[in-house]
């Protein structure tokens, strides 16, 4: 009895320092997306976005696009076709059956950026969906930022420049002051407002960056679509089991009691 009550209050006291860890990261308040993995036409929309916006400098190096194919219902031609950009170092286009590694070479990446741009094959469950689509939405204009212009408001300092800039439009940011009373005044980011319009309305690309998001949370457990469905019927199993072995059971024990 002991036991559980120490095993749940430790459990407990995990969770709320996990989520405190996660809010004391920036401070700048997460959007939860509407993450649907079972959404074919939105994972291939992401998967298109995915090629097009990210690949030049970041990999997935564990997945492959003949599986992305098989997954996303694409047929492999169609992924040559139209997915597949990125070269080997011999110049040759990757195939279907190669991993979606981006040409970028971490020293390259390192010597242009100062950081190499990381592996995106986990980052969906590292950091969570929340964070991965606030800060996919949140690069703002910063003069002081030689080079990038931008900074961002999930991962501070973010080394990567803004690649959204065309399509969601640029933003300034809105702070909040607080004076604490004794003449120090410290500012909070708490928001943007437009500066320029983008290629596509707020709502468009709200969706654009959901359908990404959704792509790399896709991609960082490509089963958990078939987990979850297993997941049912094991339960369901569990508990016809379950009823069976209490008929037996009284079956049984009826002759001895
Ligand atoms: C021009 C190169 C470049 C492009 C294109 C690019 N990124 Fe980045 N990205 C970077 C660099 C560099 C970093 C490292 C930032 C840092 O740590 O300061 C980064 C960091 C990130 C991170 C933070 C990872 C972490 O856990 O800290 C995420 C998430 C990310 N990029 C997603 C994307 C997505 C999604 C796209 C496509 C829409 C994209 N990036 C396009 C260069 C790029």
């Amino acid at each position: 009895m002991i036991k559980a009550t120490t095993l749940a209050l430790a459990g407990a006291a995990m969770l709320g320092l996990s989520s405190l860890v996660q809010a004391a990261g920036s401070g700048f308040p997460l959007e939860s997306p509407n993450i649907d993995v079972g959404n074919e036409r939105s994972l291939q929309r992401g998967a298109r976005t995915y090629v097009n916006y990210c690949m030049t400098c970041h990999s997935l190096s564990y997945m492959r696009y003949a599986r992305v194919a098989q997954d996303l219902g694409i047929p492999p031609k169609m992924v040559e076709d139209s997915l597949i950009f990125a070269v080997d170092d011999d110049g040759k286009p990757h195939k279907v059956t190669s991993m979606m590694e981006s040409a970028m070479s971490t020293e390259y990446g390192k010597q242009a950026f100062g950081v190499a741009p990381p592996d995106l094959s986990l980052t969906a469950r590292s950091r969570g969906e929340a964070w991965l689509y606030t800060y996919l939405k949140s690069f703002y204009l910063d003069e002081g930022r030689a080079g990038l212009g931008s900074n961002n408001a999930v991962l501070k300092g973010s080394a990567m420049p803004n690649v959204f800039w065309q399509m969601q439009g640029t933003q300034a940011p809105v702070y909040e002051e607080h004076d604490d009373g004794q003449g120090h005044v410290s500012k909070t980011l708490v928001g943007f407002e437009p500066v320029t319009a983008g290629t596509q309305s707020a709502q468009e690309f709200d969706k654009t960056v959901t359908d990404l998001v959704n792509f790399l949370s896709y991609a960082a457990e490509p089963g958990q679509e078939r987990r979850r469905s297993m997941g049912m019927w094991v339960l369901l199993f569990m508990l016809v089991f379950t009823g069976l072995a209490w008929v037996l059971k009284k079956e049984y024990w009826r002759d001895v009691h």
